[in-house]
């Protein structure tokens, strides 16, 4: 059987890179057909930096209309969409523009699949396929989620059963990313470290797979690399341009599809299946969350999983975190999980469930959650059933 998958690639986000990026987005928009925008953010911080000034600035100046929609948290929310896209029926907004991190740029991509079908987004989250939708622009702030050229969604939904639900679809790309590394200068050292997690398990799900490409094994790991070289430089020095450039830069690569080039299969990562309904239920954030179950996942691995599934977090070690490469795969496996947990300790990121402000009581509840229910399989390149769940979580316990 050829373990070399079938792709199509299909990449449409024009990524404008370098200081002062954003002072184009008039002339991108303009591009892209926008005639009545909604600026779409979160809190002041794009106020400090300047950024606020400069979009609406740019836009005043080309006579390009616009309404605002500030206020989108951390791990958005469903009810906020809502909200969004009443008021972009009313304006007749014809064109979205997200600045800050994945929360924002995924409430506008949510809010434009919903304007071109009436209204009716959430179907999209139950596994409906959109068929059209209205462009988004992304001015990243911080390196992360990559949602600024992924084809991706997450929302919480605080509506109905408070489960944090995603959508893929290659539409929802933004049409333009306007990627200037500055911006990223005052993001502060734990959510630094947290988006360089994010981005760091963005590539665990294209590289713990079940297919095969060697152009596309170097690919994940030349991206972790860089991750874990500069991220600790990020944190320590929040303006390095060197630094924020190469974690800007991963964290678009990690999640636009390249990476799954040859490789895409369902049987593929886990860990953000583990991680999600930690930050949907406690609102903590994504990237700590992950670095509390990454490692404890891999350990799980290395303990119940086949040779071949060892032998991959064994290749991690040595690839990525430069473990000695001996003959005793599990030691090799050990050596790079153990690491793995001291880069993340080294950018300030949590490692245990209490330290992420999770009691450890919360197990069983949390391991249900995760699963849809106690009968549940998280699939990936391991399938969890609510034992396995359930192990994981306690190797994350204090
Ligand atoms: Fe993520």
């Amino acid at each position: 059987m050829k373990k070399f998958t079938d792709y199509t690639f299909q990449m449409n986000t024009e990524i404008v890179f370098g200081i002062g990026a954003e002072k184009k987005v008039a002339g991108l928009v303009q591009k892209y057909g926008g005639g009545k925008v909604m600026f779409v953010y979160g809190g002041d911080s794009i106020k400090n930096i300047g950024l606020y000034d400069t979009v609406t600035g740019a836009l005043d100046e080309a006579s390009i209309p616009f309404v605002e929609l500030g206020g989108v948290l951390p791990n958005p929310r469903r009810s906020f969409v809502e909200k969004g896209l009443e008021l972009a029926v009313f304006e007749k907004v014809d064109f979205l523009l997200a600045a800050g991190g994945g929360s924002p740029i995924d409430t506008a991509k949510t809010i434009g699949a919903g304007l071109a079908h009436g209204g009716d987004y959430w179907q999209f989250y139950k596994g409906a396929e959109p068929r059209a939708t209205i462009p988004v622009g992304a001015i990243p702030t911080i390196a992360a989620a990559g949602s600024e050229a992924s084809c991706g969604s997450v929302i919480v939904d605080d509506m109905e059963t408070g489960r944090k639900c995603s959508f893929a679809h290659n539409l929802i790309r933004p049409v333009f990313a306007l990627m200037n590394p500055e911006l990223t200068y005052t993001v502060p050292p734990y959510q630094t470290g947290a988006g360089a997690t994010d981005i760091f398990a963005h590539v665990c799900s294209r590289y713990f797979i079940d297919a095969d490409c060697y152009l596309g094994d170097l690919y994940c790991e030349s991206t972790m690399r860089a991750v874990v070289k500069y991220a600790p430089v990020a944190y320590v020095s929040p303006s390095d341009y060197e630094a924020r450039a190469e974690l800007m830069l991963a964290g678009a690569f990690a999640h636009n599809d390249l990476l799954n080039l040859g490789r895409y299969t369902k049987n593929r990562g886990g860990e953000h299946g583990l991680e999600k309904q930690l930050s949907g239920f406690y609102d903590t954030a994504h990237g700590a969350g992950l670095a509390v179950v990454m490692p404890a996942w891999l350990q799980y691995i290395v303990n119940n999983g086949s040779e071949a599934q060892a032998a991959r977090v064994a290749r991690l070690g040595i690839k990525v975190f430069d473990a000695p490469d001996t003959a005793d795969l599990v030691n090799a496996a050990n050596e790079g999980i153990r690491r793995f947990r001291a880069w993340l300790k080294s950018i300030g990121m949590p490692l245990t469930l209490k330290e992420l402000g999770v009691p450890d009581t919360d197990i069983d509840g949390l391991a249900i959650r995760s699963l849809g229910g106690k009968d549940g399989v998280l699939q990936g390149f391991m399938p969890l059933d609510f034992k396995a769940v359930r192990e994981i979580f306690s190797y994350s316990a204090s």
